[in-house]
Protein backbone atom coordinates (compact mmCIF):
# COMPACT_ATOMS: atom_id res chain seq x y z
CA UNK A 1 0.00 0.00 0.00
CA UNK A 2 1.07 3.42 -0.31
CA UNK A 3 -0.59 5.18 2.97
CA UNK A 4 2.19 7.27 4.50
CA UNK A 5 2.17 8.95 7.60
CA UNK A 6 4.04 11.96 7.86
CA UNK A 7 5.06 12.59 11.44
CA UNK A 8 7.24 16.58 12.57
CA UNK A 9 6.77 17.84 9.19
CA UNK A 10 6.41 21.30 10.49
CA UNK A 11 9.63 21.84 11.92
CA UNK A 12 12.92 22.12 10.08
CA UNK A 13 13.86 18.89 8.52
CA UNK A 14 10.38 18.12 8.02
CA UNK A 15 9.53 21.75 5.93
CA UNK A 16 12.97 20.50 4.08
CA UNK A 17 11.48 16.99 3.27
CA UNK A 18 8.12 18.50 2.37
CA UNK A 19 9.53 21.40 0.06
CA UNK A 20 11.69 17.90 -1.65
CA UNK A 21 8.66 15.98 -1.59
CA UNK A 22 6.71 18.76 -3.55
CA UNK A 23 9.55 19.83 -5.60
CA UNK A 24 9.86 15.95 -6.38
CA UNK A 25 6.14 15.09 -7.22
CA UNK A 26 6.09 12.55 -4.34
CA UNK A 27 2.73 13.30 -3.25
CA UNK A 28 1.47 12.03 -6.56
CA UNK A 29 2.80 8.69 -5.54
CA UNK A 30 1.44 8.91 -2.05
CA UNK A 31 -2.42 8.71 0.12
CA UNK A 32 -0.70 10.93 2.53
CA UNK A 33 -2.01 10.99 6.63
CA UNK A 34 -0.32 14.22 8.75
CA UNK A 35 0.27 13.92 12.23
CA UNK A 36 0.54 15.78 14.78
CA UNK A 37 1.94 15.95 18.19
CA UNK A 38 0.18 19.12 19.19
CA UNK A 39 -2.84 19.89 16.94
CA UNK A 40 -4.46 16.87 16.36
CA UNK A 41 -7.86 17.70 14.72
CA UNK A 42 -6.62 20.91 12.72
CA UNK A 43 -6.89 20.90 9.41
CA UNK A 44 -3.60 18.86 7.31
CA UNK A 45 -1.33 20.77 4.77
CA UNK A 46 -2.64 21.33 1.07
CA UNK A 47 -1.32 17.81 0.24
CA UNK A 48 -3.78 15.74 2.16
CA UNK A 49 -5.93 14.00 -0.13
CA UNK A 50 -8.04 11.31 2.01
CA UNK A 51 -7.53 12.61 5.28
CA UNK A 52 -7.71 16.22 6.16
CA UNK A 53 -7.68 16.73 9.49
CA UNK A 54 -4.36 15.88 11.55
CA UNK A 55 -4.49 13.25 13.29
CA UNK A 56 -3.00 12.16 16.54
CA UNK A 57 1.05 11.33 16.17
CA UNK A 58 0.62 9.00 20.10
CA UNK A 59 -2.74 7.19 18.60
CA UNK A 60 -0.44 4.10 17.74
CA UNK A 61 -4.49 2.74 16.08
CA UNK A 62 -4.05 5.68 13.86
CA UNK A 63 -0.33 5.27 13.24
CA UNK A 64 -1.07 1.47 12.36
CA UNK A 65 -3.26 2.18 9.60
CA UNK A 66 0.00 3.58 7.39
CA UNK A 67 1.73 1.22 5.10
CA UNK A 68 4.57 3.62 5.90
CA UNK A 69 5.63 6.36 8.38
CA UNK A 70 8.34 8.94 7.76
CA UNK A 71 9.17 10.62 11.30
CA UNK A 72 10.98 13.77 11.71
CA UNK A 73 9.55 14.31 15.39
CA UNK A 74 13.22 13.79 16.75
CA UNK A 75 14.56 10.96 19.01
CA UNK A 76 12.19 11.05 21.83
CA UNK A 77 8.89 11.16 20.12
CA UNK A 78 11.15 7.68 18.16
CA UNK A 79 11.74 6.08 21.93
CA UNK A 80 8.06 6.70 22.97
CA UNK A 81 6.41 5.65 19.81
CA UNK A 82 8.36 2.90 18.15
CA UNK A 83 8.25 0.17 20.06
CA UNK A 84 4.55 0.45 21.18
CA UNK A 85 3.56 0.42 17.42
CA UNK A 86 5.63 -2.82 17.38
CA UNK A 87 4.40 -4.18 20.15
CA UNK A 88 1.25 -3.56 18.83
CA UNK A 89 1.83 -5.64 15.59
CA UNK A 90 2.95 -3.02 13.13
CA UNK A 91 4.46 -4.45 10.37
CA UNK A 92 4.70 -1.02 7.65
CA UNK A 93 8.35 0.80 7.12
CA UNK A 94 9.57 3.22 9.54
CA UNK A 95 11.86 5.76 7.75
CA UNK A 96 13.19 8.40 10.40
CA UNK A 97 15.76 11.03 10.71
CA UNK A 98 16.63 10.62 14.14
CA UNK A 99 19.07 8.58 15.21
CA UNK A 100 17.30 6.36 18.30
CA UNK A 101 17.40 3.72 16.17
CA UNK A 102 20.40 4.36 14.17
CA UNK A 103 22.61 1.43 15.19
CA UNK A 104 20.24 -1.50 15.89
CA UNK A 105 21.02 -4.60 13.55
CA UNK A 106 17.76 -4.69 12.22
CA UNK A 107 18.10 -0.54 11.34
CA UNK A 108 19.38 0.19 8.24
CA UNK A 109 21.16 4.01 7.31
CA UNK A 110 19.95 5.05 4.39
CA UNK A 111 21.99 7.08 1.46
CA UNK A 112 20.59 5.26 -1.52
CA UNK A 113 23.43 6.62 -3.94
CA UNK A 114 26.12 5.61 -1.53
CA UNK A 115 24.43 2.43 -0.47
CA UNK A 116 21.80 0.97 -2.42
CA UNK A 117 22.89 -2.32 -2.25
CA UNK A 118 22.93 -2.58 1.70
CA UNK A 119 19.57 -1.19 1.45
CA UNK A 120 17.93 -3.64 -1.29
CA UNK A 121 19.73 -6.27 0.57
CA UNK A 122 18.20 -5.72 3.97
CA UNK A 123 14.94 -5.16 2.17
CA UNK A 124 15.02 -8.76 0.19
CA UNK A 125 15.65 -10.17 3.63
CA UNK A 126 12.52 -8.76 5.21
CA UNK A 127 13.91 -5.02 6.52
CA UNK A 128 11.62 -2.63 7.58
CA UNK A 129 13.48 0.28 9.58
CA UNK A 130 15.27 2.75 7.36
CA UNK A 131 17.22 5.84 9.52
CA UNK A 132 18.82 8.78 8.01
CA UNK A 133 22.56 9.21 8.80
CA UNK A 134 24.67 11.34 10.96
CA UNK A 135 24.93 14.77 8.87
CA UNK A 136 28.20 14.65 8.57
CA UNK A 137 28.82 11.46 7.49
CA UNK A 138 26.25 11.64 5.00
CA UNK A 139 28.22 14.05 3.31
CA UNK A 140 31.24 12.75 3.90
CA UNK A 141 30.43 9.80 2.48
CA UNK A 142 28.15 11.61 -0.92
CA UNK A 143 31.59 13.75 -1.46
CA UNK A 144 33.94 10.78 -1.59
CA UNK A 145 31.43 7.78 -2.67
CA UNK A 146 34.16 7.04 -5.35
CA UNK A 147 36.95 5.89 -3.24
CA UNK A 148 35.18 3.55 -1.00
CA UNK A 149 33.32 2.08 -3.40
CA UNK A 150 36.86 0.92 -5.43
CA UNK A 151 37.85 0.16 -2.11
CA UNK A 152 40.57 2.83 -1.87
CA UNK A 153 40.47 4.27 1.59
CA UNK A 154 43.08 2.96 4.23
CA UNK A 155 41.62 5.33 6.44
CA UNK A 156 40.55 8.86 7.04
CA UNK A 157 41.14 11.76 9.57
CA UNK A 158 38.03 14.22 9.20
CA UNK A 159 38.13 17.76 10.43
CA UNK A 160 34.67 19.18 10.35
CA UNK A 161 33.68 22.75 10.12
CA UNK A 162 29.76 22.02 11.44
CA UNK A 163 26.69 24.50 10.66
CA UNK A 164 24.53 25.68 13.08
CA UNK A 165 21.56 24.30 11.68
CA UNK A 166 23.02 20.62 13.24
CA UNK A 167 21.93 21.70 16.13
CA UNK A 168 18.72 22.82 15.82
CA UNK A 169 16.62 26.08 14.59
CA UNK A 170 17.11 27.76 17.88
CA UNK A 171 20.51 27.60 17.35
CA UNK A 172 20.45 29.23 13.57
CA UNK A 173 18.43 31.91 15.57
CA UNK A 174 20.96 32.50 18.25
CA UNK A 175 23.93 32.60 15.52
CA UNK A 176 22.57 35.37 13.46
CA UNK A 177 21.38 37.44 16.49
CA UNK A 178 25.37 36.87 17.94
CA UNK A 179 25.98 38.58 14.56
CA UNK A 180 23.75 41.61 15.05
CA UNK A 181 25.05 42.02 18.65
CA UNK A 182 28.67 42.06 17.65
CA UNK A 183 28.07 44.96 15.11
CA UNK A 184 25.72 47.02 16.85
CA UNK A 185 28.72 47.30 19.32
CA UNK A 186 30.84 48.96 16.30
CA UNK A 187 28.40 50.54 14.67
CA UNK A 188 29.42 54.07 14.75
CA UNK A 189 33.32 52.97 14.59
CA UNK A 190 32.82 51.40 11.49
CA UNK A 191 31.20 53.44 10.09
CA UNK A 192 34.29 56.06 10.79
CA UNK A 193 36.87 54.58 8.21
CA UNK A 194 39.29 56.85 10.67
CA UNK A 195 38.53 54.95 14.07
CA UNK A 196 41.25 52.96 15.33
CA UNK A 197 41.11 49.32 14.37
CA UNK A 198 42.56 47.85 17.57
CA UNK A 199 39.45 49.89 19.47
CA UNK A 200 37.33 48.14 17.23
CA UNK A 201 38.41 44.82 17.96
CA UNK A 202 38.31 45.48 21.93
CA UNK A 203 34.66 46.64 21.97
CA UNK A 204 34.20 43.24 19.51
CA UNK A 205 35.91 40.86 22.19
CA UNK A 206 33.89 41.89 24.56
CA UNK A 207 30.80 41.89 23.19
CA UNK A 208 31.55 38.15 22.11
CA UNK A 209 32.44 37.18 25.88
CA UNK A 210 29.66 39.42 27.40
CA UNK A 211 26.84 39.99 25.15
CA UNK A 212 26.56 37.47 22.68
CA UNK A 213 23.54 35.22 23.54
CA UNK A 214 24.73 31.46 24.36
CA UNK A 215 21.61 30.23 25.86
CA UNK A 216 21.54 27.48 22.91
CA UNK A 217 24.88 26.78 22.00
CA UNK A 218 26.14 27.23 25.88
CA UNK A 219 29.38 29.36 24.68
CA UNK A 220 29.42 32.21 21.96
CA UNK A 221 29.50 31.25 18.32
CA UNK A 222 29.61 34.35 16.73
CA UNK A 223 32.89 35.84 15.84
CA UNK A 224 33.75 32.37 17.88
CA UNK A 225 33.92 28.33 16.90
CA UNK A 226 33.26 25.57 19.72
CA UNK A 227 35.28 22.61 18.77
CA UNK A 228 32.60 20.07 20.61
CA UNK A 229 29.76 18.54 19.39
CA UNK A 230 27.28 16.45 21.65
CA UNK A 231 27.85 14.41 24.91
CA UNK A 232 31.24 13.51 26.25
CA UNK A 233 32.13 9.93 25.72
CA UNK A 234 34.81 7.75 28.48
CA UNK A 235 37.78 7.92 25.77
CA UNK A 236 37.60 11.66 25.04
CA UNK A 237 35.30 11.60 21.78
CA UNK A 238 32.26 13.76 21.41
CA UNK A 239 29.42 11.87 20.62
CA UNK A 240 30.06 13.02 16.93
CA UNK A 241 33.34 12.28 16.68
CA UNK A 242 32.48 8.70 17.86
CA UNK A 243 29.69 8.36 15.16
CA UNK A 244 32.20 9.07 12.33
CA UNK A 245 33.54 5.44 12.27
CA UNK A 246 30.27 3.60 13.45
CA UNK A 247 28.13 4.94 11.13
CA UNK A 248 30.37 5.50 7.88
CA UNK A 249 31.18 1.65 8.39
CA UNK A 250 27.70 0.20 8.76
CA UNK A 251 26.29 2.92 5.68
CA UNK A 252 28.75 0.83 3.27
CA UNK A 253 28.17 -2.53 5.28
CA UNK A 254 32.00 -2.75 5.42
CA UNK A 255 33.13 -6.62 6.94
CA UNK A 256 36.78 -4.72 7.51
CA UNK A 257 36.27 -1.62 9.76
CA UNK A 258 37.63 1.44 8.00
CA UNK A 259 39.40 3.56 10.83
CA UNK A 260 37.92 7.36 10.45
CA UNK A 261 38.36 10.03 13.29
CA UNK A 262 38.97 13.56 13.81
CA UNK A 263 37.57 16.73 15.36
CA UNK A 264 34.09 18.13 15.09
CA UNK A 265 33.62 21.72 15.08
CA UNK A 266 30.63 24.12 15.29
CA UNK A 267 31.55 27.11 13.42
CA UNK A 268 29.08 30.11 11.93
CA UNK A 269 27.83 28.60 9.56
CA UNK A 270 23.93 28.62 8.77
CA UNK A 271 23.29 25.33 7.26
CA UNK A 272 26.26 23.62 5.33
CA UNK A 273 28.71 21.21 6.81
CA UNK A 274 32.25 21.08 6.09
CA UNK A 275 35.11 18.72 6.04
CA UNK A 276 38.57 18.97 5.72
CA UNK A 277 39.62 15.04 5.27
CA UNK A 278 42.93 13.44 5.18
CA UNK A 279 42.52 10.14 3.40
CA UNK A 280 45.11 7.19 3.64
CA UNK A 281 44.47 5.70 0.07
CA UNK A 282 45.47 1.83 -0.04
CA UNK A 283 47.33 2.38 -3.22
CA UNK A 284 49.74 5.42 -4.63
CA UNK A 285 47.19 6.43 -7.36
CA UNK A 286 48.09 9.40 -9.84
CA UNK A 287 46.24 12.43 -9.34
CA UNK A 288 43.71 12.26 -12.43
CA UNK A 289 42.74 8.82 -11.41
CA UNK A 290 41.90 10.15 -8.05
CA UNK A 291 39.64 13.42 -9.80
CA UNK A 292 37.78 10.84 -12.01
CA UNK A 293 36.89 7.72 -9.57
CA UNK A 294 35.42 10.94 -7.02
CA UNK A 295 34.12 12.49 -9.91
CA UNK A 296 32.05 9.21 -10.72
CA UNK A 297 30.92 8.83 -6.94
CA UNK A 298 27.71 10.30 -8.04
CA UNK A 299 25.62 12.80 -9.84
CA UNK A 300 25.70 15.24 -6.90
CA UNK A 301 29.78 15.42 -6.91
CA UNK A 302 30.86 19.38 -7.46
CA UNK A 303 34.49 19.03 -8.46
CA UNK A 304 35.83 21.91 -7.79
CA UNK A 305 39.65 22.10 -9.39
CA UNK A 306 42.10 22.80 -6.72
CA UNK A 307 42.95 25.89 -7.85
CA UNK A 308 42.74 29.12 -6.21
CA UNK A 309 40.12 31.31 -7.63
CA UNK A 310 37.70 28.75 -8.07
CA UNK A 311 37.79 27.24 -5.08
CA UNK A 312 37.24 30.78 -3.15
CA UNK A 313 34.22 31.13 -5.67
CA UNK A 314 32.98 27.49 -5.85
CA UNK A 315 34.34 25.60 -2.68
CA UNK A 316 32.42 27.78 0.31
CA UNK A 317 28.98 27.30 2.15
CA UNK A 318 28.36 30.45 0.40
CA UNK A 319 27.84 29.15 -2.49
CA UNK A 320 27.24 25.40 -1.52
CA UNK A 321 24.25 25.98 1.16
CA UNK A 322 20.29 25.68 -0.16
CA UNK A 323 21.57 23.27 -3.14
CA UNK A 324 21.65 19.42 -3.52
CA UNK A 325 25.51 19.54 -4.82
CA UNK A 326 28.34 18.04 -2.53
CA UNK A 327 31.51 20.62 -3.07
CA UNK A 328 34.65 18.51 -3.44
CA UNK A 329 37.99 20.11 -4.01
CA UNK A 330 41.76 20.69 -2.24
CA UNK A 331 42.38 17.32 -3.72
CA UNK A 332 46.36 16.90 -3.46
CA UNK A 333 48.64 15.06 -2.47
CA UNK A 334 50.12 15.69 1.14
CA UNK A 335 54.22 15.87 2.28
CA UNK A 336 53.18 12.43 4.71
CA UNK A 337 53.63 9.90 1.46
CA UNK A 338 52.20 9.34 -1.91
CA UNK A 339 49.38 7.41 -0.67
CA UNK A 340 48.05 10.56 1.61
CA UNK A 341 45.75 13.14 -0.39
CA UNK A 342 43.88 15.79 1.08
CA UNK A 343 39.93 17.06 0.62
CA UNK A 344 37.71 19.38 1.44
CA UNK A 345 34.33 18.31 1.04
CA UNK A 346 31.06 20.88 1.68
CA UNK A 347 27.17 19.64 1.89
CA UNK A 348 23.92 20.86 3.19
CA UNK A 349 23.03 19.75 6.47
CA UNK A 350 19.55 19.73 5.44
CA UNK A 351 19.37 18.59 2.56
CA UNK A 352 21.48 15.79 2.02
CA UNK A 353 22.46 15.76 5.54
CA UNK A 354 18.95 15.07 6.93
CA UNK A 355 15.52 15.29 4.66
CA UNK A 356 16.80 13.92 0.60
CA UNK A 357 17.77 10.65 2.15
CA UNK A 358 14.92 10.13 3.67
CA UNK A 359 12.05 11.03 0.51
CA UNK A 360 15.04 8.67 -1.28
CA UNK A 361 13.87 5.72 0.53
CA UNK A 362 10.06 6.50 0.03
CA UNK A 363 10.57 6.19 -3.26
CA UNK A 364 12.51 2.96 -3.42
CA UNK A 365 9.50 1.80 -0.98
CA UNK A 366 7.04 2.95 -3.55
CA UNK A 367 9.31 0.81 -6.01
N1 LIG B 1 24.73 16.16 15.05
C1 LIG B 1 24.79 17.01 13.90
C2 LIG B 1 25.24 18.38 14.27
C3 LIG B 1 23.46 17.12 13.24
O1 LIG B 1 25.12 18.72 15.45
O2 LIG B 1 25.69 19.12 13.42
C4 LIG B 1 22.70 15.84 13.12
O3 LIG B 1 23.21 14.95 12.18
Amino acid sequence: GNRVGLVGWRGMVGSVLMDRMVAEGDFDHIEPVFFSTSNAGGAAPAQAKTHRTLQDAHDIAALSQCDIIITCQGGDYTKAVYPQLRAAGWQGHWIDAASALRMEPDAVIVLDPVNEHVIRKALAAGGKNWIGGNCTNSILLMGLNGLFRENLVEWVSSMTYQAASGAGANNMRELVKGMGVIHAAVADELANPASAILEIDRKVAKAIREDVPTEYFGAPLAGSLIPWIDVQLPNGQSKEEWKGQAEVNKILGTTQTIPVDGLCVRIGAMRCHSLALTLKLKRDLPLEEIEAIIRSGNPWVKWVPNDRAITVRELTPATITGTLQVGVGRVRKLNMGPEYVSAFVIGDQLLWGAAEPLRRMLRILLG
